[in-house]
């Protein structure tokens, strides 16, 4: 039987998300917003692009939850974007109301699903769709981590004019201006990066992803990134569906690990049929410990506004 992939937010990272996931032919797909009949049309326009690339999957759009239950995974892209100007924190207010009726009813409905969460502020809605939701760790998790650190794979490979398969990244922290990506664990063909880019250029590369989201938002001066945003999602949702256990940086429930004890924070997490089946431990250096300690600080922050 095949799986079933909710995705609730059906507007640009979402519906870009549903297209992705049909094409891969192994889940169906059910697009659910607010919107009346827009998830319907964008539903079946994605459908009927099954004949001509040669997917089976069912494609479905609704505005409620009656046609979502029971899915294996649920994907919470509903709220606000950003607009030029704006932070990610910005948009708390909104999107907590938001995410909160979307979390109760997709618990509801689906009480067996793995959970990722992507709208921003990322890490503190994740852990406000943990408590929400009140499902196990292992089963609720935030993108973020493969997003940030395909941005500085990208980087580097154009920095080093390399293949961006030969560039392997971690990017550590919160999804925010306070993220760590991680130069010295960062290689290209198994070389660390400090031995190939000088450390003024690198820090501009480590600059530029930390404030990648907003260079988009910038570009397209309304609405932010999406089709690297889908994709990061679908290799999670391909790691976990086809338990294929790749460890990638995503927003996990940190109980003591790295020294953060009840907080969603990104750190590299093998994905399996069971969620969250592992978080990978890396050793860091003191500088880097306090860098994703105050990355950790500024999720915490965020939290205490939300009030839970
Ligand atoms: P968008 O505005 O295109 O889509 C959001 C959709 O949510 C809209 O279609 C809206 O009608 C729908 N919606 C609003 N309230 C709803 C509700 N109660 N139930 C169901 N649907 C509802 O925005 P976009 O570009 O798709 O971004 C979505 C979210 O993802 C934003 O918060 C954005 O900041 C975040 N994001 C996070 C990333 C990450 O790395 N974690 C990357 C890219 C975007
Ligand atoms: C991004 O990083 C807006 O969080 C979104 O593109």
């Amino acid at each position: 039987m095949r799986s079933k992939v909710t995705v609730v937010g059906a507007g640009f990272v979402g519906s870009t998300l549903g297209q992705r996931v049909a094409e891969r032919d192994y889940a169906d797909v059910v697009l659910m917003d607010v919107v009346p009949d827009m998830p319907q049309g964008k539903a079946l326009d994605i459908l009927e692009a099954g004949p001509v690339l040669g997917y089976d999957s069912l494609v479905i759009g609704t505005n409620g939850y009656d046609e979502t239950a029971n899915s294996d995974i649920v994907v919470v892209t509903s709220g606000i974007a950003r607009k030029p100007g704006m932070s990610r924190d910005d948009l708390i207010r909104t999107n907590q109301g938001i995410v909160t009726q979307v979390v109760q009813e997709v618990a509801k409905h689906s009480p067996n699903a793995i959970l990722i969460c992507v709208t921003n502020p990322l890490d503190a809605m994740v852990q406000l769709a943990y408590k929400v939701s009140g499902f196990p760790k292992q089963r609720v998790l935030g993108m973020a981590g493969v997003l940030d650190t395909a941005r500085f794979r990208t980087f580097i490979a154009q920095e080093l004019n390399v293949s961006v398969r030969d560039v392997q990244a971690f990017v550590l922290g919160g999804h925010g201006d306070t993220m760590v990506p991680l130069a010295r664990l960062s290689t290209v063909a198994g070389v660390p990066l400090p031995e190939l880019i000088p450390a003024e250029r690198l820090q501009q590369i480590v600059e530029r992803t930390a404030n990648g989201g907003a260079e988009i938002v910038n570009l397209l001066k309304q609405g932010s990134a999406y089709y690297a945003p889908s994709a990061s999602v679908l290799q999670m949702i391909d790691s976990i569906l086809l338990d294929k256990k790749m460890i990638m940086p995503c927003s996990v429930y940190l109980e003591g690990e790295y020294g953060i004890n009840g907080l969603f924070v990104g750190v590299p997490a093998k994905l399996g049929a069971k969620g969250v089946e592992e978080v990978i431990q890396l050793k860091l250096t003191e500088d880097e410990r306090a860098a994703l300690q105050k990355s950790a600080d500024a999720v915490r922050e965020l939290i205490g506004v939300m009030g839970i």
